[in-house]
């Protein structure tokens, strides 16, 4: 089972540029393991939460490509908040972590980074079933 310790920021490549910065990702090298998709949170209105739910296989690198955002990480045994607010850093997490995403700033964009397709099986939405799992 995963711990909220095995999630972890990642620092991604950036190619800095009077012009602009840049960074790519390249699967397996930046993010350990390989994307099958890529999804992306906008227009999130004020006071929101996004997320509210685990994977039993899903692994996901989220970024804060624009603004600033909290994740909370919740494993069923502890609990831990981690801020996102820079395009370069990537918050890995592993299967079977509840998380719950809150304090969008304005104009923020969450992008995903996924490694399985979009499955609903693959959720769990009930924070009390996930627990029992948890504790089996
Ligand atoms: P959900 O994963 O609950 O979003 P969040 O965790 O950001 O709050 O998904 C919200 C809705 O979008 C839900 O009806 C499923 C659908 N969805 C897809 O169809 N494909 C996808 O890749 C994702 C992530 C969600």
């Amino acid at each position: 089972m995963s711990a909220i310790d095995d999630c972890r920021i990642l620092q991604l490549p950036a190619i800095h540029n009077r012009q602009g910065n840049l960074t790519p990702i390249h699967p397996g090298i930046d993010v350990p393991f390989d994307i099958r998709r890529i999804y992306y949170l906008y227009d999130v209105p004020g006071g929101a939460t996004r997320g509210g739910h685990a994977h039993k296989e899903l692994e996901q690198l989220i970024v804060s490509v624009m603004g600033a955002f909290d994740v909370i990480l919740d494993d069923g045994n502890s609990r831990k908040t981690v801020h996102l607010d820079r395009a370069y850093y990537g918050l890995y997490i592993p299967k079977m972590i509840w998380r719950e995403l809150d304090n969008f700033s304005s104009g923020a964009i969450c992008l995903v980074l996924a490694s399985l397709p979009y499955d609903e099986t693959d959720y769990y939405r009930d924070y009390d079933e996930y627990l029992r799992t948890m504790k089996k």
